[in-house]
């Protein structure tokens, strides 16, 4: 694709992405010397409603954000996989493509692409290394640590660029999939969405994602639901996180793990929360207790150590089992309701669902902060906002909120404005127009 598909028409846009793309080119070259590359750009995510679904094999609808990683890569003859970064934060790695590929300390950027790097040889035979200079610098890149999946980004990214150099040509839902798999090399145990946002999402549209597969072909149900034209969608970061959201997230995927073992007890069918759908809440909510401890489990005939599968354990020792099954099943239902919401133009609607939402995720899955406390509240001031809430996996982060497109300039200055005299911290406002799914991009020079 082109630069002018990829980010729009907006001239002075296209312009300054061009520059980007040169700095980044000329990185490369400083790195690994000149000659023919090529070059692939992936969009971080924001999610409009449906969190903490996806590994329950949900519903979800994020939107690709235009933010992007550029990822350049030379095909090289042997299996290494050299890595240069455009931020010297980001020191040079490298390592050999296998199907058993060691990680770098935790923590380590490069063990995002290793993940994909040892999916690619498992599942999909790559054998081919390459050279490869990543730049996700600001202010085109996706903001790191701020739950937008920036990492999600880094991974596709590498698989998407190891397809193209092994001449691979990969289904795009099989490759989501796979990147879904590849990113649990870290220890999280996250679920599709990023993922699929990442390769499947088009400008301008949502993603509807139904993650549960399609019996028997395996296949995911996804759809484009258009965004109202007259609402932007503005997302804020709180500029705080916790420092290592593994645990916790680990923790609720455990809790949910649990529900479903102890909910089979009496409906072996169930797989899943989602496979809960249609089935009445009064007839299973006696085996969900408040909390469970994992001996009250083990007593039970279930293992946590078997349910978290080699992913690094909860840090909690009571699963709140009960409060994380009414979140994922009531926000099911919510994504199916707004999805229905667009279709109809019923902003109000979605607004409702949005706010529900978010109730929902501090009050049953509690993955809110006083900070995201501040911004919603902050946001839900600004007169014809919709829908203001938490977004991604939560702990920190960032809200989303659906602004008149008449509001905007007044929402970007006064929400940060109130939330630095709240708490003492700088916010980033910014829109977001619906972009691309990941592309290779084939014009990017001024000529
Ligand atoms: C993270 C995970 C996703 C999803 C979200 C929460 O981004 O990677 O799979 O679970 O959190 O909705």
């Amino acid at each position: 694709m082109e630069l002018i598909e990829i980010y729009g028409s907006d001239l002075v846009h296209s312009h300054r992405q061009e520059e980007r793309y040169e700095q980044a080119l000329a990185l490369f070259s400083e790195a690994f010397g000149s000659g023919p590359v090529d070059v692939f750009r992936v969009p971080g995510r924001v999610n409009l409603i449906g969190e903490h679904t996806d590994y329950s094999q949900g519903y979800v609808l994020p939107v690709a954000l235009d933010r992007d990683v550029l990822f350049i890569a030379r095909p090289r003859t042997d299996g290494t996989i050299r890595l240069a970064n455009a931020e010297a934060a980001f020191p040079p790695e490298s390592f050999v493509l296998s199907d058993a590929i060691s990680p770098a300390v935790h923590g380590h950027w490069s063990n995002y692409v290793r993940g994909a790097s040892q999916m690619m040889a498992q599942r999909l035979g790559a054998t081919r290394g390459m050279d490869v200079l990543v730049d996700g610098r600001a202010p085109w890149g996706i903001p790191r640590g701020a739950g937008l999946s920036s990492s999600s980004a880094l991974t596709v990214a590498a698989a998407v660029a190891l397809e193209h150099v092994n001449g691979l040509a990969v289904d795009r839902q099989v490759l989501a999939e796979a990147c879904g798999y590849a990113e649990w090399y870290v220890g999280t145990r996250g679920g599709i969405m990023d993922q699929f946002a990442a390769l499947l999402s088009h400008q301008g549209h949502a993603l509807f994602l139904d993650c549960r597969p399609e019996a028997g072909t395996g296949r995911y149900h996804t759809q484009a639901v258009p965004l109202p034209p007259e609402y932007a969608i503005v997302v804020v970061n709180s500029g705080v996180r916790h420092r290592n959201t593994s645990p916790l997230f680990n923790t609720r995927v455990a809790e949910v793990r649990s529900a479903v073992a102890l909910v089979q007890q009496r409906f072996p069918q169930v797989r899943s929360l989602r496979d809960l759908e249609g089935i009445p809440w009064e007839s299973y909510v006696d085996l969900l207790p408040e909390e469970q401890s994992p001996d009250d489990l083990a007593q039970r005939g279930i293992s946590l150590a078997t349910l978290m599968n080699g992913g690094i354990m909860p840090d909690s020792v009571n699963l709140q089992v009960r409060a994380r099954c009414r979140h994922v099943t009531g926000e099911n239902a919510r994504v199916l309701a707004a999805v229905e919401a667009l279709a109809q133009g019923d902003v109000e609607r979605l607004a409702k669902l949005m706010r529900e939402a978010h109730a929902s995720a501090r009050d049953n899955f509690d993955i809110s902060t006083p900070e995201l406390e501040s911004l919603v509240r902050l946001a839900e001031e600004i007169p014809g906002v919709k829908g203001a809430r938490l977004t991604g996996a939560g702990w920190g982060g960032c809200i989303v909120a659906l602004v008149p497109v008449t509001s905007v300039e007044t929402f970007v200055s006064r929400v940060p404005q109130g939330y630095q005299r709240a708490t003492g911290l700088r916010a980033e406002a910014f829109v977001c127009s619906a972009g691309h799914g990941a592309s290779r991009v084939t014009e990017y020079t001024r000529s």
